[in-house]
């Protein structure tokens, strides 16, 4: 047995539900590992997670963070077959919230090794958003023309560089606050506070897009879709204290709609991690190394001590554009 400090949430609520506590963690058991964590991205869905209002909300007590970036403190069988030796650094995404501690016990099958040259800072921002962003542009297919909305976000901001990869009509959805970061992506961009958005997004992409990855769950989004095409989920934004609820809702309405048309799917970046492990370490090292090699832009870092875990979220609500909070444990 060892003692970790983790950031928790004791209560649904504003930045002053967050307690730090120091607590016991057993020892890795079997094929475990134990990883001490150096820096946790701190993104959108901690906050919706700590206000309650995230689909698979644990319940209050729950540590948050989902992806990191740490030094292996052990090895094991499996962590040595997949070449993860004890002093390595490498970077993880679990399938439930939890990253945010200074130290880990889980399956290596989680991890992959981070690349060399990649600042750990600059890793930590991206296992969760690049996953996401690379999901949904599985998910959307071949598609020549593709609507991102939120272009300028941690999400959309990868979802757009990955998909110009391929030769393909690729517009922009950013409100005034964003659109220089979203602009830097060199894509045609429209407003969505406007009202006839959709419109706009037609004229910029010469007619309804075939694919659309969208946030929002905003019915609007239809309007810019081709009848034939996909609208790839990766979160439906609710009602205020509603959130929870409208959020299953949208999931089980994109599941009926599957084959509807158009096709309507849903990322779940906690489900890939969980059921396609094998998948799921190729992508997240694939986009590391992209990352490394200068062919994939991360959002700049803004790293805060875990200690300060009520400044950190205070930054992460602030969401300056072309930023990702990281905890430092
Ligand atoms: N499915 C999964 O497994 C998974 C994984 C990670 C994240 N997510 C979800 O993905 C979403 C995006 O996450 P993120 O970290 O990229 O968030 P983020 O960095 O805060 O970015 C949000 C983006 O949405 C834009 N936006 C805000 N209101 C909008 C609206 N009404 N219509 C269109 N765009 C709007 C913002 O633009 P402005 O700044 O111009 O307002 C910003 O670009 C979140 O809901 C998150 O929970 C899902």
């Amino acid at each position: 047995m060892t003692t970790r400090r983790v950031a928790r949430v004791s209560r649904f609520g504003d930045v002053g539900a967050m307690v730090l506590a120091d607590e016991w963690m057993r020892a890795p058991r079997g094929t475990e590992v134990e990883v001490r964590v150096t820096h946790a991205s701190l993104g959108s869905t901690d906050l919706l997670a700590r206000r309650g209002g995230y689909v698979l909300q644990p319940m209050p007590g729950f540590v948050t963070g989902y992806d990191f970036v740490g030094v292996l403190e052990s090895e094991s069988a499996v962590s040595v077959a997949l070449g993860l030796r004890a002093g390595a650094r490498v970077v993880g995404t679990l399938p439930r919230m939890g990253a945010h501690a200074t130290r880990l016990v889980l399956s290596p099958t989680f991890l992959v090794a981070l690349p060399e040259g990649l600042d750990p800072a600059v890793a930590a921002t991206l296992p969760l958003d690049a996953l996401t962003a690379s999901r949904a542009l599985a998910l959307a297919g071949p598609a020549r023309s593709l609507l991102v909305q939120g272009a300028s976000g941690a999400v959309g901001s990868l979802a757009v560089q990955l998909a110009q990869r391929v030769e393909r009509t690729i517009v922009g959805t950013a409100s005034a606050r964003s659109r220089d970061v979203a602009a830097a992506l060199g894509i045609p961009l429209v407003d969505y506070t406007k009202p006839d958005w959709p419109a706009a997004v037609r004229a910029q992409a010469g007619g309804a897009v075939e694919a659309a990855i969208d946030h929002t769950g905003s019915p609007l989004v239809r309007e810019a879709l081709a009848p034939d095409g996909i609208l790839v989920h990766t979160a439906f934004v609710g009602r205020p204290g509603h959130e929870r609820a409208d959020s299953l809702r949208g999931g089980l309405a994109a599941a009926r709609n599957r084959r509807s048309q158009p096709r309507e799917a849903v990322v779940s970046i906690p489900t890939f991690v969980l059921r396609r492990r094998p998948e799921y370490r190729r992508v997240l090292t694939g986009l590391l190394a992209d990352a490394a090699e200068g062919r994939l832009a991360a959002p700049e870092p803004v790293v805060v001590p875990l200690g300060e875990v009520w400044d950190a979220h205070r930054a992460a609500e602030a969401a300056t554009p072309g930023t990702k909070v990281v905890l430092a444990p």
